[in-house]
Parts: C-alpha cells; sequence; structure tokens
C-alpha cells in the first residue's frame, strides 16, 4: 500500500474523523458566543459566515512532501496545524481584531500562536489573521489534543484568496500575473479602510 492509500484508510476513521468535526465545532460555537457579545456591545454581529473543512488526504501528502516531511499520518498529525480548518468571513478589520484579543479568553483551548498578515501581508498580497488553537478532547477516558486553524479574513480579503488560489497559490504563475494579483490585493485593502469607514460613519448618522 503506498503512503496516500495509508493517510486515505485514516481518513476513514470515524474517532478521528468525529473528534475533528467535534474539536471545529467548539471553534464555531465559541464565534458566534463572541458574536452575541459583540452585537451587543455595537448592535451588529461580526460574521458574514463561517466555514468549516477538513484537509484531505491528497492535501495533506502535498503539504508533507513540499515541507519535505516523512508522508504518514503521525508525521501529518505533529507538524500540520490545518488538518482542521474554521473560516470566519468577517465584515471588517477592526472586528478581525477584536475577535484576535478575546478569542483566548477562555479555559475550553489553547492559542498556539497567531499569525498576523493583515498587519504583515505576505508578498503575494495574501491577507487574513491565523490562530492556531490546541484543543482538549475526552473521548472514553482518554484525553488527546486536536489543533485547529482558524482564519479571520474580511469579505474582501476572502474574495482575493478565493480568485489567487484558482489563479495562483501553489501553482506559480508568470511575473505579469504575480504583479496584477499584488496589486488587486493592495486595491482590496483600499477598500477594505473604505468600508470601514462607512460602517463606522453609519453608525453616527
Ligand atoms: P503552517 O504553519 O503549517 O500552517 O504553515 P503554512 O505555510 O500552511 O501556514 P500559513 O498560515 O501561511 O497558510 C495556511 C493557510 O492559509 C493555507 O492553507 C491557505 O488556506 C491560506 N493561505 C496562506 N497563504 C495563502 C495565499 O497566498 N493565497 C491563498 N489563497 N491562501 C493562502
Ligand atoms: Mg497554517
Amino acid at each position: 500500500m503506498d503512503e496516500l492509500e495509508k493517510l486515505r484508510k485514516h481518513w476513514e476513521d470515524d474517532n478521528f474523523q468525529r473528534k475533528h468535526a467535534l474539536a471545529r465545532e467548539i471553534v464555531v460555537n465559541r464565534l458566534r458566543e463572541l458574536n452575541r457579545e459583540y452585537e451587543e456591545k455595537t448592535g451588529q454581529g461580526f460574521v458574514r459566515f463561517i466555514e468549516t473543512r477538513m484537509k484531505t488526504p491528497e492535501s495533506i501528502a502535498e503539504k508533507l512532501q513540499r515541507k519535505d516531511y516523512d508522508v504518514d499520518f503521525d508525521t501529518a498529525v505533529t507538524a500540520l496545524n490545518d488538518i482542521s480548518g474554521v473560516r470566519c468571513i468577517c465584515y471588517s478589520v477592526k472586528e478581525i481584531y477584536w475577535i484576535a484579543r478575546q478569542i483566548g479568553k477562555t479555559d475550553t483551548y489553547t492559542v498556539v500562536k497567531a499569525k498576523d498578515y493583515i498587519r504583515k501581508p505576505k508578498k503575494n498580497g495574501y491577507e487574513s489573521y491565523h490562530i492556531v488553537l490546541d484543543i482538549p478532547m475526552s473521548y472514553k477516558g482518554k484525553t488527546t489534543v486536536v489543533r485547529v486553524e482558524l482564519q479571520l479574513r474580511t469579505m474582501i480579503m476572502d474574495a482575493w484568496a478565493g480568485m489567487d488560489n484558482r489563479v495562483s497559490y501553489k501553482k506559480g504563475v508568470p511575473p505579469e500575473m504575480e504583479r496584477r494579483i499584488e496589486k488587486y490585493a493592495r486595491i482590496g485593502r483600499r477598500l477594505d479602510k473604505l468600508i470601514q469607514k462607512t460602517l463606522d460613519d453609519s453608525k453616527t448618522v
């Protein structure tokens, strides 16, 4: 059996899938709770929509190879942060920083690390706020930790990332195309600022 086949077999394990689904649900519930808090505070929630996903064995194998790791289940669960992913699409940048400040204020999980690609976008223009969480899960008297990567994006950042994902991410494109994509990210940042101002102004008119 080749390495990818073995990964696929592990992925079919119900307990593994269930454990990850529950861990993602914990993060989604925390976001919903914070959303209610934010709504009480400001009159409006920050959630435009929330997505969750489990990385596929194919994508796991690709990432392990790319990072020069062994392609096997144990390496995947220890070395990768984003086997389980939750993405929260917000309306504005201010909301994202509010969530980032609040998300760790709980005993349910621990914050492993945060990467602020908004303050410092990637070279290609990518913007998002990534937070890696370790969630202790108890099952049949045994506790294991499930890692979940939470991505916080504005709707503009998400639209750009969707385009980038189709056109260029993990593919490599000609320089002319790279420049275009990076330029659109800058336009996106401008639009996010305009949207922020309009949302702020709308509270006072
Ligand atoms: P880890 O720390 O192991 O997660 O390494 P990593 O290089 O995957 O981390 P990073 O936080 O940079 O990226 C993780 C996820 O962010 C990816 O799986 C994508 O969902 C998203 N992402 C990162 N960079 C880009 C990008 O340039 N374009 C797009 N469209 N998405 C990106
Ligand atoms: Mg990551």
